[in-house]
């Protein structure tokens, strides 16, 4: 087995409509967290992928008037092209229409109902057409989908059940004996105590009152539940095949990573685990669930008017700012918010103020005290910059490890600022007026510079644009994370690039206005 490798995966988007910035979000978050395994040697596997089957789908492509597949082509190439706005760089992209994927998929069902672990019945409850789950009398909330909060439809019907009553005791075991499966760990607490300590339900996984899915191929007035058919994408992506497992599968299955929206989450901590036990393959290493974004304090909705989608951001605001607002913005622990005006604010205030004005500074000073020649050090000199630095990285990289970025960031941010007040107190411009200061002068300089480089290659996996062109600017090749062991690694004697500003500072009022304008056009 393959110790250094990384196979992480996002949920997969339904091909319904356009996402939003929330779901971007997830793409952004594990897009991050690929960058940067990648920078710790992992040989990484990045998958996404959409979601292309269910009633929804079948029921929006009838109004356009063509079929689902065409409207799921469509739709993906959409969710596609917002990935790669967002400069998330994928390795594998599965699409449940894919072939190969239905293939595995009926065959996974036929082996499982020749094994005893899905069998025929008759479902009696209720129905919720647009979420498409089916609900017993004591899990509706006042007569309404416990999830969406609509009316549910009477429904007897003969349907097709997993078996998962069965494994409860086999995944208690798991959950027992490995407390990080699910991050944070407080989820896992909520599947013990909530689902599996008092008993699962057999599941329904067939439909039969639309066609837009998996056909059961043996009893083919049934399609498959679309949330069977798209959990087992994690492992069609790596040409999964029952009776010839590929070698992308032998290498990267188990996933180390599956990074889930807390309101999926039931789906990945219960049923897939339990897919993956009755198919005897061993279970994902760990579920990263995240929270919500949310627009101010409210659930983005096309109904409401507060839904913002990332291509929209990219028209005022840089890729990378998008990127930082959202990764910064959501904690491990709590729902995220978005405005137009946190983004602003929070631009000038951190990247524009903190970040862009110490790369300004510090090459400006090189350029006009060295020609832009980064200065020897003196060796031997005390260096006050040095113990923040090495602090800030063990920090920073404790946190990545974490998948805590907002922390991980945080920690970039508190030590730029440390660097800028280091800056005011060292005034580096009535030192350079002092022959004597000369030797002080470039070890600050140095200093100062060295302390960029950590910034921007901690930066690397969380605003790759902006890193690369702050290394750029002090002509630093080397990105490896691992030279942020130790202080000083910066070459002396390069010459700079030309000091360029990377961040300007907006005008909030203008910004808003020009984004008002935008709309109402
Ligand atoms: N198709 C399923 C996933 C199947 S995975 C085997 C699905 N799709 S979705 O399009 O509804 O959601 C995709 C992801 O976006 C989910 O992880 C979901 O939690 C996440 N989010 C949806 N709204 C969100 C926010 N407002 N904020 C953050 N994430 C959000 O579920």
């Amino acid at each position: 087995m393959d110790n250094k490798k990384f196979y992480v995966t996002t949920s997969i988007p339904y091909a319904s409509k356009k996402p939003h910035i929330g779901n971007t979000y997830e793409f952004i978050l594990t897009d991050t967290i690929s960058r940067f395994k990648k920078m710790q040697n992992f040989n990484v596997c990045f998958c996404t992928g959409t979601d292309e089957h269910g009633q929804k789908i079948e029921e929006l492509a009838k109004k356009e008037n063509i079929s689902p597949e065409k409207y799921a082509n469509n739709v993906s190439e959409i969710i596609k092209n917002m990935w790669k706005i967002m400069n998330c760089s994928y390795d594998l992209f599965i699409r449940t229409t894919d072939s190969h994927h239905v293939k595995a998929v009926q065959q996974i069902f036929n082996k499982l109902y020749e094994k005893g672990d899905i069998y025929k019945g008759t479902y009696e409850g209720w129905y919720c057409v647009p979420c498409e789950s089916f609900w017993t009398n004591s899990q509706l909330v006042e007569n309404k989908c416990p999830e969406c909060n609509r009316d549910v439809k009477k429904t007897k019907e003969t349907a097709y059940f997993l078996k998962v009553g069965k494994y409860q005791e086999k995944l208690l075991q798991h959950y027992e004996k490995n407390k990080d499966f699910i991050v944070p760990n407080f989820y896992a607490d909520e599947i013990i105590n909530n689902f599996l300590k008092p008993g699962l339900q057999d599941f329904c996984i067939s439909r039969n009152t639309f066609k837009w899915g998996v056909p059961i191929d043996f009893d083919p007035d049934f399609v498959i539940y679309v949330w069977l058919d798209a959990l087992i994408n994690y492992i069609t992506s790596l040409k999964f095949d029952l009776e010839n497992p590929s070698e992308n599968f032998k290498k990267f299955w188990p996933a180390d990573l599956h990074v889930v929206g807390k309101d999926i989450l039931r789906f990945h901590a219960i049923i897939w685990p339990i897919v993956l036990m009755m198919l005897d393959l061993p279970l994902p290493k760990q579920i990263l669930t995240h929270q919500w974004l949310l627009y101010k304090d409210s659930k983005m909705s096309k109904s409401s008017g507060n839904v913002i989608y990332a291509d929209d951001l990219v028209n005022f605001f840089s890729v990378d700012t998008i990127r930082f607002y959202v990764l910064k913005a959501m904690s491990l622990n709590h729902d995220g918010s978005i405005s137009y005006d946190n983004i602003i604010s929070t631009y000038n205030t951190d990247l524009a103020n903190t970040i862009g004005n110490l790369v300004k500074r510090v090459c400006d000073m090189i350029y006009k005290y060295f020609d832009g020649i980064i200065p020897e050090i003196n060796s031997n000199s005390e260096s006050v910059l040095e113990k923040i630095a090495l602090e800030s990285f063990k920090n920073y990289y404790k946190f990545m490890e974490n998948y805590d970025i907002s922390e991980a960031i945080s920690q970039i941010l508190n030590f730029a600022r440390e660097c800028n007040k280091y800056i005011d107190q060292t005034t580096p411009w009535i030192l350079a007026k002092d022959e004597t200061k000369q030797e002080l002068l470039k070890n600050i300089l140095y200093d100062l510079a060295e302390s960029i480089r950590f910034i921007a290659i901690m930066f690397l996996p969380i605003i790759p644009q902006t890193a690369e062109k702050i290394l750029k600017q002090i002509n630093c090749s080397n990105k490896d994370l691992n030279s942020l062991n130790e202080f000083r690694n910066l070459k002396s004697g390069t010459k700079i690039e030309k000091p360029e500003i990377i961040f300007n500072r907006m005008n909030q009022e203008e910004k808003i206005k020009e984004i008002e304008k935008y709309f109402n056009s």
